[in-house]
């Protein structure tokens, strides 16, 4: 018997972003849609009553935020992290990366440069160039299939009068979760030159067994007092169209700036069913989130089998969280240019492009495997098809 995860759901005419996205996006239809970032899972049923309770209530007026919201948060991350927090260091934002855009607009001047690791998620690119910040880049490095960050160029930009910088942990795409020891030397610089740091830790739940995510802010007291931190339970539960996230600010000089920002865009309230929803996730949702992992860890190993079979040429960087695999196809033979076609109009399959992870993104692919492994299967035949 399968278990809650293998069920196929038909997400079709949701308004899905992933599939019914395709055809716009990617100008085909019919693809197997592993691109954008949410799974293709119901979450914890604990959260889909407590979501249909409240909406059978019918009535949806002004609401205040439940108290024990924070408190459930404050019990999940000493459960799952162990960082422990105070009530008033957690903030919110509609989302991570409205989040990370308002620390921007609030933190930092226009015109003022801003550390990013690529290949990354590329939004980072578009929220600083969108608020009118220039765009730094320091590329992770990859020896044999591993990926590590370039302290010495980053000691360069911190040399050179940068003070801020998006980071992403664990990372997407390449999928590493950062180990206390690589965290400590990037502590050591961040100290050194005074730079503040928003750290994305939107993935900080989904680290595979044998990997531990470390919030940078609970390096230090030091550390926690230039860190902003977002965290939210979308990813997690998959609950991304909720659009509620956390921002935990321990320095109330950093979170009154921010605080500030919200209140003058009038951003100050959420909406009550991501809350309702987040609160039973993160009070009930735990065993489901042990399950869940166990599921994308086994995606991940059957892919990486199945991918070693058809075509050896396509090498994956192994990931030690997320559920998203970075395919590094540079030796198909395929052009840069020319890969996504060849997966969209060959393949059939819906991956990112890696080209919009930044430069280092050339010749590679990003796949969702956070859906059942029959619809995995399904890709790998139509690859193998393709590239036969
Ligand atoms: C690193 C990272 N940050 C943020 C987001 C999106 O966050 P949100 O939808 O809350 O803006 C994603 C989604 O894939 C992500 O990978």
């Amino acid at each position: 018997m399968g278990c809650q995860f293998d069920q196929l759901i038909n997400r079709r005419n949701t308004h899905s972003r992933k599939w019914d996205g395709v055809l716009e996006l990617f100008g085909e239809d019919n693809l197997i849609p592993m691109w954008v970032a949410d799974m293709d899972f119901r979450p914890p049923e604990a959260v889909v009553r407590a979501v249909t309770e409240r909406a059978a209530h019918g009535i949806y007026g002004y609401e205040n935020k439940p108290a024990n919201y924070i408190d459930v948060v404050i019990k999940w991350l000493r459960n799952r992290h162990e960082w422990e927090i105070e009530p008033g260091w957690i903030s919110h934002s509609p989302g991570v990366v409205p989040g990370l855009a308002l620390a921007i607009s609030a933190l930092t001047e226009p015109g003022e440069r801003i550390v990013i690791q690529p290949p990354v998620y590329p939004p980072f690119y578009a929220v600083i160039r969108d608020n009118g910040r220039v765009v730094v880049e320091n590329p992770l490095r990859c020896e044999k299939g591993k990926f590590t960050m370039d302290f010495a160029d980053l000691e360069e930009h911190f040399r050179s009068g940068v003070k801020a910088m998006i980071l992403c942990s664990p990372h997407n795409p390449v999928g590493r979760v950062w180990t206390e020891a690589e965290l400590r030397q990037l502590e050591q610089l961040t100290a050194k030159y005074g730079v503040t740091v928003l750290s994305d830790e939107i993935w900080s739940d989904l680290a595979f067994p044998g990997h531990k995510h470390r919030p940078l802010a609970s390096l230090s007291p030091e550390m926690a007092s230039r860190t902003l931190t977002f965290m939210a339970p979308s990813k997690t539960f998959n609950l991304a169209g909720f659009y509620l996230s956390n921002v935990i600010i321990p320095n109330p000089d950093l979170q009154k700036k921010f605080c500030s920002q919200m209140q003058r865009l009038g951003l100050t309230h959420l909406n009550f069913f991501g809350l309702v929803a987040s609160e039973a996730a993160y009070r009930e949702g735990a065993e489901w989130l042990d399950q869940l992992l166990d599921y994308l860890q086994k995606n991940v190993d059957y892919t990486i089998s199945e991918l070693g079979k058809i075509n050896p040429k396509i090498k994956v960087i192994k990931p030690e969280g997320t559920f998203v695999l970075w395919l590094d196809c540079r030796e198909l033979g395929i052009p840069a240019e020319e890969l996504n076609n060849f997966f969209v109009c060959k393949a059939r399959i819906a991956f990112n492009d890696g080209m919009v992870f930044g430069p280092s993104g050339y010749g590679f692919q990003r796949m969702n495997i956070g859906c059942p492994q029959v619809v995995i299967a399904e890709a790998m035949e139509r690859l193998a098809k393709a590239l036969s």
